[in-house]
């Protein structure tokens, strides 16, 4: 299938939704850690967009890393090849710990980055994602905190790609089946 022109694609949810809903997320956020230091590890690339935007809204001391991690090819998943590259990661340890990511999906991401950054004995250890595919999760966990719940269809902007391309759309939409 060719990329189509991003015009072209119908809109799931617009750059004002998303905007209040990331609002309140942050408010959610500020309250729970009610003033503690977090660490927030973003899950390269597609959670940049969403992530610039919800720590803007965070008034908590807030520290950044970041995690590459990559399962997917085109719009196809494999879930068992999830390559995650630690390095460069300091310790977690008695770090208040937020994992960041675009979207929820399997969920098999986010739970193997659970599984690594707890070894690490962090003082707590939440997740945060902006899309949540929630009739398709495989692992029995859920994440902390989400944006918004979506049916199983391809999205792309705000962050999200397919083939390294959309990322760049202020709007999610949908890629047509
Ligand atoms: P999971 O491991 O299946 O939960 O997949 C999570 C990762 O798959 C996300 O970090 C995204 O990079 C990618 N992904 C899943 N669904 C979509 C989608 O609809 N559009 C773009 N990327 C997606
Ligand atoms: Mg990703």
């Amino acid at each position: 299938m060719t990329h189509p022109p991003a015009n072209q694609l119908e809109i799931q949810f617009t750059r004002e939704r998303i905007e209040s809903r990331i609002s309140e997320l942050a408010a959610m956020l500020n309250q729970d850690y009610n003033g503690r230091e977090i660490v927030v590890v973003g899950i390269m690339s597609g959670v940049v967009v969403f992530l610039s935007d919800l720590i803007r809204g965070l008034e908590v001391p807030v520290r950044l890393e970041f995690l590459n991690a990559s399962s997917y090819r085109g719009k196809a998943t494999s879930a068992g090849e999830l390559a995650i590259d630690l390095s460069g990661l300091p310790t977690l340890t008695g770090k208040h710990v937020l994992l960041l990511d675009d979207i929820f999906d399997t969920g098999h991401t986010l739970s193997r980055m659970i599984e690594v950054i707890s070894v690490m004995k962090p003082a707590s250890l939440k997740s945060a994602v902006l899309l949540w595919k929630s009739e398709r999760n495989e692992t029995g966990l859920t994440p902390d905190y989400f944006g918004f719940q979506i049916p199983n269809r391809f999205v792309v902007g705000y962050g999200l790609d397919w083939d390294g391309l959309y990322r760049n759309l202020p709007d999610v939409r949908i890629i047509p089946e």
